[in-house]
């Protein structure tokens, strides 16, 4: 059998041990096996690992922390310095949205390990008083933007949605949309695709065995979408249907704006090719990666590759140096993402993440390290800044635009269910308060509904708005202007504009 061959080119590239336990397998394992050491290229995965491991040394950290610079002034649009631009942004944003020229491109291939959940992220419900899922509530926002596209310009337009799954998400992915009839978008207009794998290393380089006949394999990090978009032909399809504009995010930010027209038609304005959504980072040990330049060209220093003592540098004003907080919300031209699928992808180097990975000793025994043994490698979404001929960044509020969903719910943690459902709802209050809304207590006093508001009363608010009918806060005047609602009884507006008060007495 082509074990054989297997075993040659397995021993050509030192990783001869991964068969060490073939004679044990069972006919399906063989099988399996087989087929799994075909899809890999040991040259080319040790090839990644000299590099990275290379890269990643001490001394190279050093260096980049001590050649990191903030973004310049001049790259630099803002929702507030900038307030009296928004609207021509956003008009011109529309206006490539109704012309069907701008697409989202959700990255979901991760394997949600922080969460906690055994299914991709997407499905996951923050418990919202609808129980909508991350990708309905996403799904819901694309149909009301093409909705307001389409009022605005007077023509039927589609934002096409490009999925990027992996080998463990895929399946899953796909069927949870059929089910739910692709959460009443066009189906033709939501395209999977996946993105490759790459296997764990130990430190030696030796590839790791988490079964007998199974290698740990894990996604090659969202910067694996270069090369999916290539080999997936996802790049063709965009040309195909003439989009210019591509939206970039990821799936757990419960805020998250996708094809943002101010963001896209602000990017667009400036005659950028790449563009970078930011808060501002006040923590100097918050897990965002920051927007710089490294030598003059763009990048996003990850939080796991800054040293505490650049996270930590403030200027006069007592602002963290570093405040561009990257929220994984990006901006690209077809044309520049062609050009990077094409030329620069090669180029990317892979970063490597040190993790426990448990495996099988050479007796053949599953060790569950207590110390990280092994690296994963993962490219970066944001390493083609460096490619940019035109970068820009675009500063949002992030009570606004930014709440992610990393971690399961624990007592005083961050970026949780908990967190995400409060964030969300804090801002659809928000939304009624600007459309002339109030809320008010028990003795008819206005209040501020808050997390801290409830913990005050020992009253919960529930306030939900459906995305089928506002994106952004529009269109609530007529539905809650000049009416009053009891903070503490949930209010629901449903996808028909209905207003479900539920308890609620007025
Ligand atoms: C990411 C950003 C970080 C940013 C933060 C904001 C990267 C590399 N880092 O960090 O700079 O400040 O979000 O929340 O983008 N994914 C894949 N394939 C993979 C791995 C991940 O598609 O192989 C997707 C995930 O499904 C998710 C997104 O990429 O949608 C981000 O992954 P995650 O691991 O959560 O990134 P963070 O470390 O939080």
């Amino acid at each position: 059998m082509d074990a054989c061959m297997e075993a040659t080119r397995l021993e050509e590239a030192g990783q001869s041990h991964l068969l060490r336990f073939w004679a044990e397998l069972s006919a399906e394992e063989r099988v399996e096996m087989t087929q799994d050491l075909r899809s890999m290229d040991f040259q080319e995965i040790n090839g990644f690992f000299q590099r990275a491991m290379k890269e990643s040394g001490r001394e190279k950290q050093e260096k980049v922390d001590s050649r990191m610079e903030p973004v310049p002034r001049d790259m630099l649009g803002s929702v507030v310095s900038d307030r009296e631009l928004l609207k021509a942004w956003e008009k011109e944003g529309l206006l490539h949205i109704s012309q069907s020229k701008v697409a989202v491109l959700l990255l979901a291939g991760g394997q949600g390990t922080r969460l906690g959940v055994s299914y991709p992220k997407g499905m996951y419900d923050i418990s919202l008083p609808s129980h909508k899922t991350l990708f309905q509530i996403q799904a819901e926002r694309i149909l009301r933007l093409q909705q307001l596209a389409e009022q605005e310009h007077k023509s039927r337009c589609s934002i096409p949605w490009y999925i990027m799954t992996s080998g463990r998400t895929m399946e899953s992915t796909r069927e949870f949309f059929s089910q739910h009839n692709y959460f009443g978008l066009n189906k033709e207009n939501v395209v999977f695709f996946q993105q490759g794998m790459l296997p764990a290393m130990d430190c030696n380089g030796k590839i790791i065995l988490e079964g007998k006949g199974k290698i740990c394999m894990a996604p090659d990090g969202n910067g694996g979408l270069y090369k999916a978009l290539g080999a997936e032909k996802i790049i063709d399809d965009m040309e195909q249907r003439g989009i210019g504009y591509i939206h970039v995010y990821c799936v757990d930010n419960v805020l998250v704006k996708v094809a943002d027209p101010t963001f896209i038609g602000f990017c667009v304005q400036k005659g950028a090719d790449c563009g970078a959504k930011v808060v501002e980072k006040t923590n100097p040990t918050e897990p965002v990666g920051v927007v710089c330049q490294v030598d003059r060209r763009s990048q996003v220093v990850e939080y796991s590759e800054i040293t505490q003592a650049t996270a930590e540098k403030r200027g006069a004003d007592g602002q963290l140096v570093f405040h561009a907080g990257n929220v994984a919300n990006h901006f690209f031209t077809l044309s520049f993402l062609k050009d990077v699928v094409n030329t620069n992808e090669p180029q990317l180097q892979h970063h490597i993440a040190r993790k426990k990975i448990p495996f099988i000793d050479e007796h053949g025994q599953l060790i569950q390290p207590d110390n990280p043994n092994g690296i994963k490698m993962e490219k970066f979404v944001f390493d083609i800044f460096q490619f940019a001929k035109k970068f820009v960044v675009f500063e949002v509020l992030r009570e606004d635009e930014f709440s992610p969903l990393k971690n399961a719910d624990s007592q005083d943690g961050k970026d949780n269910p908990t967190t995400a459902r409060q964030d969300v709802m804090s801002l659809y209050c928000r939304w009624i308060l600007n459309a002339g809304g109030q809320f008010v207590d028990k003795s008819g006093n206005q209040v501020i509904p808050s997390p801290s508001l409830e913990s005050a009363t020992g009253e919960t608010f529930q306030c939900e708005i459906s995305p089928l009918v506002s994106y952004g806060g529009e269109g609530l005047e007529e539905l809650v202007k000049g009416r009053k609602f009891k903070f503490h009884h949930p209010l629901i507006i449903d996808e028909k504009g209905n207003l479900e008060l539920l308890k609620n007495g007025y």
